[in-house]
């Protein structure tokens, strides 16, 4: 598997004044901006479900620290597309930071706690989104192939809980939303690493709520159906068919459709729920 280190690409504020100094900027933006809803962890936010989330949380004026494994030019590109959605929106502070790391490294997420704590921002919710697929049928399937995608789809987003839950628990505040799949509930034929992945990111989900509740920290899982990324591109045209048959809206989900579920769990109005799993799949499962 390709790895890199992880290291501060970018630092962006959006800003009114022509400031040049941006660390002493966030730290004005920090004491002035009390309206500000946080900033939000989003990992794998390069495409797909990810870049959804960041898109729409960036137009509801939250701060962000993406994750992403790209070049620095496509970084660029899609943080200009950021700032112009918040900007866009009317949000003239809003911050944005990229990380380019691998999750299947052991300190990936301490390193992203050590950003977090560094922009000095209130930490507003995790969203545990990056995932792989490795599929095969599991008699087939080797060992490697089982756990390249466990230790992406769950050690990564557990290393990272563990990471960041201790600045959550210090503020008394924060949501954690991890993105696991009808699959993690339903099981699916070919995917048998895949499925005990998100699986075990729901027990993580429902464990982490209880740990964490007295401390005002909400842990929920959203499980989508079939959305299209290009991790379901890649499906045979027959087998789409079939599914959307299956798929009570009859239709695909979007990206976006994720992304509404994630902002609401994120929100202050999902403040009574945890350890719970929204499934957001058209009616997939009735
Ligand atoms: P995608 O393949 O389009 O994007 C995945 C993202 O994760 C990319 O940004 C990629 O760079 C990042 N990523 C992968 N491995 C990484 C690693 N080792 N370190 C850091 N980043 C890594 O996938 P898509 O479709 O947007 O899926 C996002 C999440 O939603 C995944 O967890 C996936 O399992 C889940 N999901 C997707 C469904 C779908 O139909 N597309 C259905 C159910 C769940």
């Amino acid at each position: 598997m390709e790895r890199h280190s992880l290291r501060f690409d970018h630092k962006v504020v959006i800003q009114k004044s022509n400031v040049t100094d941006t660390l002493e900027y966030m730290r004005m933006n920090t004491e002035n901006n009390s309206n500000t809803p946080g900033l939000v962890v989003v990992t794998g936010a390069s495409r797909g479900i990810g870049l959804a989330i960041a898109r729409d949380l960036a137009a509801h004026g939250y701060d962000l620290l993406l994750t992403h494994r790209d070049a620095p030019e496509a970084q660029s590109r899609r943080q200009a597309d950021l700032m112009a959605r918040a900007r866009e929106a009317g949000f003239v502070d809003t911050q944005f930071i990229a990380v380019n790391c691998d999750l299947a490294d052991d300190d990936a997420g301490d390193r992203i706690a050590k950003a977090v704590r560094e922009s000095g921002l209130p930490l507003a919710g995790l969203v545990n989104n990056a995932g792989i697929t490795r599929d095969g049928l599991a008699m087939r399937m080797s060992r490697e192939q089982f756990e390249e995608v466990l230790t992406v789809d769950l050690t990564g987003p557990f290393l990272l809980c563990r990471a960041l839950l201790p600045i959550m628990m210090r503020q008394r505040s924060g949501r954690i939303v991890n993105i696991s799949s009808v699959v993690g509930i339903y099981g699916n034929a070919g995917q048998a690493n895949y499925a005990a992945a998100k699986a075990g990111l729901i027990g993580l989900t429902r464990s982490l709520a209880r740990e964490v509740a007295s401390r005002g920290i909400t842990v929920n899982a959203v499980a989508p159906g079939f959305i299209e990324t290009d991790m379901t591109a890649a499906m045979p045209e027959k087998a789409r068919a079939a599914v959307i048959d299956r798929i009570a809206l009859g239709r695909l989900g979007q990206p976006g459709d994720i992304a509404h579920a994630v902002r609401f769990l994120l929100s202050d109005d999902a403040s009574y729920i945890t350890g719970q799993v929204l499934e957001v799949s058209g009616g997939l499962s009735i």
